[in-house]
């Protein structure tokens, strides 16, 4: 089965079979890139929370909730909702707000849906992976960059015999790694914990299992380039370059096979370079290779009022609300954004706040 599928989106009203949904934050992201989201999923928005009731009424009024609440308790016990979205921030200690509330959403009952981290060690994702078994219901982490159309192609690319196996992959992204004395304080990581789920989802969703890792990490800027070996046997590595100009694209991320390979610039934009022979060395007149070996480029056309073209589609945030709502309605597990990706993630988080540069690990 194909990662990316073109499907026709259907409108929220459009849906016969409906999840009762709660949602819990009511803060900037939420408001841009989640509740819109809604409009496009089998659900009926009831409760919203924040710990501003003023907030969550005006939200609850804005996106079509029904009530607004300030305590996600009493939320939940009144709504008994089949589906809990969780968008929240960090404790003064830098932990995850949402890591306890997907728990308790879980032991009312509820499968979740919850924005990345997840949550900040191992151990959480462990007892959330326990929580979730015993009451039978999901947890889905908004892992966004593995519903871009474009990273799904290059899984798909991955998977198909013309291009080989995954040799070794590169993966792009501006992040700074804080020193290495104020790592063991997760105040001090915020950023680096709420952003790692960005390259560690991708690395995890192209490449699998991560073997062994080394960095070596720029002193004034933090930027880092990271080597990896995954357990596949292909090699990777993610430059993470702080530093850089916020006028630039942030990410480019390409997978190379045996003989050919592709690019995803700036989220949208993939070039395949499929199988070719090199032109006669010091001979062949023109670049241009036959049709049916010629790059293929994909690129969104942008003066169409599409959805492909909006950033709740080309940046996943409908299709990954999709994947549970569909999962949940037929009956099936999710396979992107799982607990197990997460706990992938968290071991990376690990390995940056434990080990120092130059030398080798193995996760
Ligand atoms: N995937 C993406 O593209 C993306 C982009 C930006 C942010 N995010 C993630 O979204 C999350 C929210 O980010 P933000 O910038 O919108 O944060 P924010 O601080 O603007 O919003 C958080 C909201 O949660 C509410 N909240 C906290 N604890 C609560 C509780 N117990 N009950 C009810 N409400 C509670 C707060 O009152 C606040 O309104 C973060 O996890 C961040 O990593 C993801």
């Amino acid at each position: 089965m194909p990662h990316h599928q073109q499907r026709e989106i259907r409108y929220n009203f459009e849906y016969e079979a409906r999840l009762k949904a709660c949602f819990i934050g009511c803060g900037g992201h939420a408001y841009r890139n989640v509740y819109p989201a809604l409009r496009y999923a089998p659900v009926d928005l009831t409760g919203v929370c924040d710990l501003d009731l003023d907030r969550a009424k005006q939200f609850a009024k804005l996106f079509g909730g029904e009530r607004g609440y300030s305590d996600h308790h009493e939320m939940l016990e009144a709504e008994q909702p089949d589906l809990v979205f969780i968008v929240t921030a960090y404790t003064p200690d830098g932990r995850v707000q949402a890591t306890d509330l997907a728990l308790s959403a879980l032991q009312a009952g509820s499968h979740v849906w919850m924005e990345k981290p997840t949550a900040a060690s191992v151990a959480e994702i462990d007892r959330l992976d326990e929580v979730s078994r015993g009451a039978g219901r999901m947890v889905m982490t908004g892992m966004k960059k593995t519903f871009f159309p474009t990273i799904e192609k290059l899984r798909d690319l991955i998977d198909s015999p013309d291009f080989g196996r995954l040799t070794s992959l590169a993966v792009r992204y501006p992040q700074p790694l804080p020193p290495m004395d104020d790592r063991g304080d997760l105040v001090k990581m915020r950023s680096f914990l709420d952003h790692i789920y960005h390259p560690g989802s991708i690395l995890n969703f192209l490449g699998g299992e991560i073997e062994r890792a080394s960095y070596e990490r720029d002193a004034v800027t933090g930027a880092t380039v990271t080597n990896f070996r995954f357990s596949s046997g292909a090699i990777g590595a993610l430059h993470m370059t702080a530093g850089q100009s916020w006028s630039g694209p942030l990410e480019r991320v390409e997978v190379i096979g045996e003989g050919a390979h592709a690019v995803v610039e700036n989220g949208t934009d993939l070039t395949v370079y499929r199988q070719a022979d090199l032109p006669s060395y010091g001979r062949a007149a023109s670049f241009l290779q036959p049709d049916d070996h010629a790059a293929l480029l994909f690129s969104p056309e942008r003066s169409l009022g599409q959805l492909y073209n909006n950033n709740l589609f080309y940046l996943g945030y409908v299709p990954e609300i999709l994947h549970l709502t569909d999962a949940i309605l037929g009956g099936r597990d999710i396979t992107k954004g799982t607990l197990a990706s997460a706990r992938e993630i968290m071991k990376l988080f690990d390995f940056y706040r434990t080990i120092g540069p130059g030398v080798a690990a193995n996760l």
